[in-house]
């Protein structure tokens, strides 16, 4: 088994314990069903250190890198059993719902779970993204700069109407719980946010908006920012802009993410250190203080007003459409990181990010986001140049045909020395996959291409 050399004294034999106990672990799960989950199981799946990935649901692409297992993986029940079954060692949970719903603190609490090493904050910490006014509490308690608010239930909706009435236009409303990224108004009329603040309160997104953040509108560029930590050590990853809007320009109505791209030139060494120093680090030394136990994610929706960052939200899992492009970026072993994150270990792991640029274009159903027809055959895949990333999304396999079967659908990812490489490439290659009703934008990365910081 090992090679134990008499001559050498110094055979650490607790190190190859350990080595050996890991090795039997190195399965992983990555829980979700989208391109997040592909991009994450396929840079996972090219480490060394893993034997095998499972993706539970998984999708037509994330069959292609790992074993896909059709379970529901909102019954923690379920997954257990997947976990037990193929002995996996590490988890990783895509989305935030299980972890808003205490998947994590479901592992910790289960005799046969305990020592599985998962990716995700426990439930309080996935309140950060649960709830609005848990987050801005918590920033406003560690000094976090963020939009001024007030937080309002039907029991105190005359003071909310007063508080709007001291703000400016336009007026943000967002209800405090998880509203399928539906939950935020940006409304230009005063009438108009009173109206709004009103029907939330009676139920707009449901319990979702029982109450309801009024927010201070942020003047600025936007960006998505990623830390990984195990709660004491942090990694910042390769940032990215996502484009939220259905139509060129920013235009139409408001979706998951119709592209990305990463880096971003306004992010530069002088902002990363903001960052860090006025929100990463006091939001880590508060997680401690409230007693969080927090290995995972966290996705920082910042808005760089003047080069200053404000945090607009906090997120307890990685982006999407971001995640695709952040992924191809990390140049060493994201499993290694995940592992170290998982024991505590951060700081000991390698990390090496491209310095290339990534430019990541989503492929839509027709009438996406609104309705939309599933079931359209998928072509040309076989087109796509190797050395582009195709993310799927919204598909399904049946009977051979891969299917549309969402409203994102697909996400092809190009890299390049500058934006405009990397969008001549992942344009050509998004053109080569063919399904009826076909929407994209046309001008991921353009508006970057000549910013001066
Ligand atoms: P959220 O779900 O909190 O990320 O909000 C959705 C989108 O609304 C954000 O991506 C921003 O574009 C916008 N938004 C949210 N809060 C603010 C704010 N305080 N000021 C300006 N825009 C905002
Ligand atoms: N692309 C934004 C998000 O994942 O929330």
């Amino acid at each position: 088994m090992y090679p134990v050399d008499n001559q050498q004294e110094a055979v650490d034999f607790k190190a190859l314990q350990e080595q050996y106990i890991t090795a039997v672990d190195r399965k992983v799960l990555v829980l979700g069903s989208g391109g997040r989950e592909h991009a994450l199981a396929w840079k996972i799946a090219q480490s060394d250190r893993v034997s095998r990935v499972y993706i539970a649901p998984g999708n037509a692409g994330t069959a292609s890198v790992g074993t896909n297992i059709a379970i529901n993986i909102a019954d923690f029940q379920e997954v257990k059993d997947v976990v037990l079954q193929n002995r996996i060692g590490l988890v990783v949970v895509g989305p935030e719902q299980p972890l808003v719903d205490g998947i994590v603190d479901f592992f910790k609490n289960d005799k046969d779970l305990k020592d599985v090493k998962i990716i995700g904050p426990d439930k309080k910490g996935a309140q950060l993204e649960g709830s609005k006014a848990f987050a801005k509490q918590f920033m406003e308690k560690y000094g976090i700069p963020t939009a001024k608010c007030f937080t309002v239930t039907a029991d105190n909706l005359n003071e909310g109407l007063q508080y709007l009435e001291t703000l400016e236009a336009p007026y943000v409303l967002k209800a405090d719980g998880l509203a399928a990224g539906k939950g935020v108004l940006i409304l230009n009329e005063l009438d108009n946010a009173k109206a709004e603040l009103k029907e939330m309160l009676s139920g707009k997104f449901g319990s979702a908006s029982a109450k309801v953040v009024i927010e201070q509108f942020l003047k600025g560029i936007e960006v998505s920012m990623f830390v990984l930590t195990d709660g004491k050590n942090h990694v910042i990853l390769p940032e990215a802009k996502d484009y939220k809007r259905i139509g060129d320009g920013d235009t139409g109505l408001n979706t998951g993410g119709m592209g990305a791209v990463s880096p971003v030139p306004f992010v530069t060494p002088e902002f990363v250190e903001k960052v860090e120093s006025r929100i990463i680090k006091p939001t880590i030394e508060g997680l401690k203080k409230e007693n969080i136990d927090y290995k995972g994610f966290i996705f920082l929706g910042l808005m760089n007003c003047d080069g200053d960052p404000y945090v607009i939200e906090y997120n307890v899992r990685m982006g999407d459409p971001e995640t695709e492009g952040v992924m191809t970026r990390i140049d060493s072993d994201f499993a290694e990181l995940l592992e170290k994150c998982a024991l505590g270990k951060l700081n000991e792991a390698h990390y090496k990010v491209s310095p290339e640029t990534s430019v990541t274009v989503m492929l839509v159903s027709g009438g996406y986001p609104e309705s939309y027809k599933k079931g359209m055959k998928i072509t040309g895949l076989e087109n796509v140049c190797p050395c582009c990333i195709v993310a799927h999304a919204g598909t399904k396999l049946v009977d051979n045909d891969i299917v549309t079967s969402g409203g994102r659908v697909i996400a092809v990812t190009a890299h390049g020395k500058n934006i405009e490489e990397a969008r001549e490439t992942a344009y050509h290659n998004a053109k080569q996959i063919v399904f009826e009703g076909k929407n994209y934008r046309h001008d991921i990365g353009l508006d970057l291409m000549n910013y001066h910081a």
